[in-house]
């Protein structure tokens, strides 16, 4: 069988390629390469262990640092594994620097690249995950997107082919695992009553780096009279250390990062989600739960536009009047993110099958 490198490294990462790893694993060896650029268990091997997805074949241990020195460790290591390891393709997924440097690594070997989640923009070049992006999809054979507006950025950059709109295969794993865990098991371990909480989880830099803003978006949240969790990414939980600060309200319960299942759960059973991860935003939508997004723009522009999210960016004092002005929530029918089955067509055109009809899927 041919052989596919996965590499893979960053939470959103693992719960992206546990679908399409499942499809490829039909036709493909696969080799999966985790870089470690997250490896607390609970940011890395849970995901592996509940969803079932392989052991890798490969852990870099790379670990955190500076963009630089990250992305090049990981470069000088992936190279090695490729070189071993001789695939016929490598896979890479969203925007992280494993992605970066794993487009890097397997293009300069003259290896294909396929891209899934290609094509989004956010168009603000001071997010790292703009650059990787912009990167990863130059140096792709085969551009996986989940949605038109992405299809139309990579059009607007001049590429011409290989690109597949084969929608999104975060929508894949939400719709696998929804129900694979009992909901009021997850709402007692928290103490939470349906629709009487708001979930919030915050990461991004903008949001984190500076205690000045960490410190008024946490007060911020402190101040809303609603019980809100808040699973704690390890960048925030470190910096909040960092700055010396402390949560001082009973409203905010802070917990570590929540196994993928139950985060699921939590959003579909949250009143209202607050965040500024791009994941989280598009399950609000997937759950039906109307989003304060905390960035002044997203690549998720369909969210917006649809009336299902909402960008206050850091004016955090909007939050309250956000939460007031939100209506009705109505379910949409629109299709944004495909059908659920992207994965299943990602394995079926890395595979040249003719059952499937690209001509749906190609630009
Ligand atoms: C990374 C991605 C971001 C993605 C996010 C998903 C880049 C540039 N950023 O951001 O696009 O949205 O992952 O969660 O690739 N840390 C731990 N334990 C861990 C992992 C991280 O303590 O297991 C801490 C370290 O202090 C580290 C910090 O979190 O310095 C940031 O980790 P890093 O992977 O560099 O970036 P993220 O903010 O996680
Ligand atoms: N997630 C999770 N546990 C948590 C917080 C998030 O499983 O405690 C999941 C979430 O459901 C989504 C993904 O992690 O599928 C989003 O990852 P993250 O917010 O770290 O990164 P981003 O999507 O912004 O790149």
């Amino acid at each position: 069988m041919p052989k596919i490198a996965t590499i893979v490294g960053a939470r959103p990462q693992f719960i992206k390629c546990a679908p399409v790893s499942r499809e490829i694993r039909k036709y493909f060896t696969e080799i999966l390469i985790h870089t470690g650029q997250h490896y607390d268990k609970n940011m890395s091997q849970t995901f592996f262990e509940e969803l079932s997805i392989p052991e890798p074949d490969y852990n870099l241990e790379i670990g955190s640092g500076n963009h630089g020195y990250q992305t090049g460790k990981m470069l000088i290591k992936i190279e090695k594994v490729l070189l071993d390891v001789e695939p016929d393709l490598a896979l890479i997924y969203g925007d992280t620097n494993s992605t970066l440097a794993g487009a890097l690594a397997a293009a300069k070997l003259h290896i294909p690249v396929a891209h899934v989640e290609a094509g989004l923009r956010s168009f603000n070049r001071k997010m790292p995950e703009e650059i990787n992006r912009i990167v990863a999809d130059k140096l792709s054979k085969y551009l996986f997107v989940p949605t038109q507006t992405a299809v139309n950025n990579l059009v607007k950059e001049g590429h011409t082919e290989g690109i597949y709109n084969v929608g999104d295969v975060m929508y894949d794993s939400f719709l696998f695992n929804l129900n694979r865990i009992e909901a009021d098991a997850v709402l007692n371990k928290f103490q939470l009553r349906s629709k009487e909480f708001i979930l919030a989880t915050i990461h991004r830099p903008q949001n984190t780096d500076d205690p000045a803003i960490l410190k008024e978006l946490i007060s911020a949240l402190e101040n809303l009279n609603e019980l809100i969790l808040f699973p704690i990414h390890p960048r925030t939980r470190n910096l909040m250390r960092k700055f010396n600060m402390t949560v001082n309200s009973n409203n905010l319960k802070l917990v570590e990062p929540v196994s993928y299942q139950e985060m699921i759960v939590l959003e579909k059973h949250a009143r209202v989600i607050i965040t500024d991860s791009g994941g989280v935003q598009k399950e609000a939508y997937f759950a039906g739960v109307p989003c304060i997004v905390l960035r002044g723009e997203t690549e998720w522009v369909e969210l917006v536009e649809h009336g299902w999210a909402h960008l206050i960016g850091n004016d955090f004092k909007k939050i309250q009047a956000t939460l007031e002005s939100l209506g009705s929530f109505q379910s949409s029918s629109d299709r944004i993110f495909g059908d659920g089955a992207a994965s299943r067509k990602i394995a079926d055109i890395l595979n040249g099958n003719k059952t499937i009809d690209n001509s749906k899927t190609q630009v």
